[in-house]
């Protein structure tokens, strides 16, 4: 027997190499396919592998006729209609620890370099210009940091400011307390939260409690210069809200990775003096897209040869 899997969204060589290598299983690489190619290409598969580009919507989950597994080579499902697979019998699968160093690192990357204004300072210098008094930036030692969303890549972003001499406090209803003291960090209310922290950063996913968590009101509750990142989701943010607050002062600094719409055309956001952004780059390490390739593929084919049910999102029964 031959599983048959399409590959719809780049993925890494180390991936596709690790499919070769599987004799049972035969792979097309087809990128960039309009909605109505997917529509009639999705029927000749047994799985599906995306990363974020490729719409699996209820039209082409129905369209699957032989479709098992839609593996998302990453963590974020928000491109897959969860409750549409599930409707149709099929598996959503993901890696979500394959990519979450490159996460957490890539927030350090905008805590720094929003408390030091490294790129207005690197701008400035390229310019020609020598400006030491003007770019003065503040410490991350002794401040504190609000964790929105204290899942795996939360903790992975806490023990690292933890190593910077951070005091870390963390939101996130569904956190046992043990947990959190086990990590030397404390829960608190999302209100406290915003009153206690210095920074804040989201690694949240986005539901209906958790859209729009930073809007106008939470704002108005956070320290005046505070400091925002977020590498998890555009749609945990009100942009035209935290654009507001960024003109007036309130929010010092915003380090943005992901936005409301990716490619992120009209954002309020988007050339503000006091935000760095960066295009959704948080899991785009060579060692976390090599990660996600071979574990996405692995599991897949795992899943559809009956041995092993890993990842799995979605509930099947029976
Ligand atoms: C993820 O959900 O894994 C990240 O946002 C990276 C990506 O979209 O590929």
């Amino acid at each position: 027997m031959t599983y048959k899997i399409l590959i719809a969204d780049k993925l890494g060589n180390a991936g596709l190499e690790r499919l070769s290598q599987m004799s049972d299983v035969a792979y097309d690489l087809r990128t960039g396919l309009s909605k109505e190619a997917l529509l009639e290409a999705i029927a000749d598969y047994d799985a599906v592998i995306v990363r974020s580009d490729t719409f699996i919507d209820a039209d082409v989950i129905a369209a699957g006729k032989r479709l098992k597994v839609i593996g998302r080579a990453g963590i974020g499902v928000d491109n897959i209609d969860v409750p549409a697979a599930t409707a149709h019998g099929v598996m959503v699968m993901n890696t979500p620890h394959s990519n979450s160093v490159a996460t957490a690192e890539q927030t350090f990357t905008l805590l720094l370099a929003t408390s030091r204004r490294t790129v207005p300072a690197h701008n400035s210098l390229a310019a020609g210009q020598w400006e030491r008094s003007r770019f003065v930036g503040t410490e991350l030692y002794g401040k504190t940091l609000g964790i929105i969303g204290f899942g795996y890549i939360g903790r992975l972003v806490a023990r690292r400011a933890q190593a910077f001499g951070m005091n870390v406090v963390a939101y996130d209803p569904y956190v046992p307390t043990e947990t959190a003291i086990e990590l030397e960090v404390e829960l608190l209310p999302l209100d406290e939260l915003l009153a206690a922290s210095d920074l804040i950063t989201l690694h949240a996913i986005v539901t209906p409690e958790t859209k729009g968590i930073i809007n106008a009101a939470t704002i108005a509750q956070m320290k005046d210069g505070v400091i925002i990142v977020n590498v998890a989701r555009g749609k945990l943010i009100d942009e035209q809200a935290l654009a507001e607050a960024l003109q007036s002062g309130k929010v010092a600094a915003a380090g943005l990775d992901v936005y409301q719409e990716e490619p992120p055309a009209g954002s309020p956001l988007i050339g503000l003096p006091n935000v760095i952004h960066t295009p959704h780059l948080g899991a785009s390490t060579q060692e976390a897209q090599k990660n996600v390739g071979i574990e996405i593929v692995e599991q897949i084919a795992e899943a559809l040869r009956g041995v092993a049910y890993r990842n799995v999102l979605n509930p099947l029964g029976g």
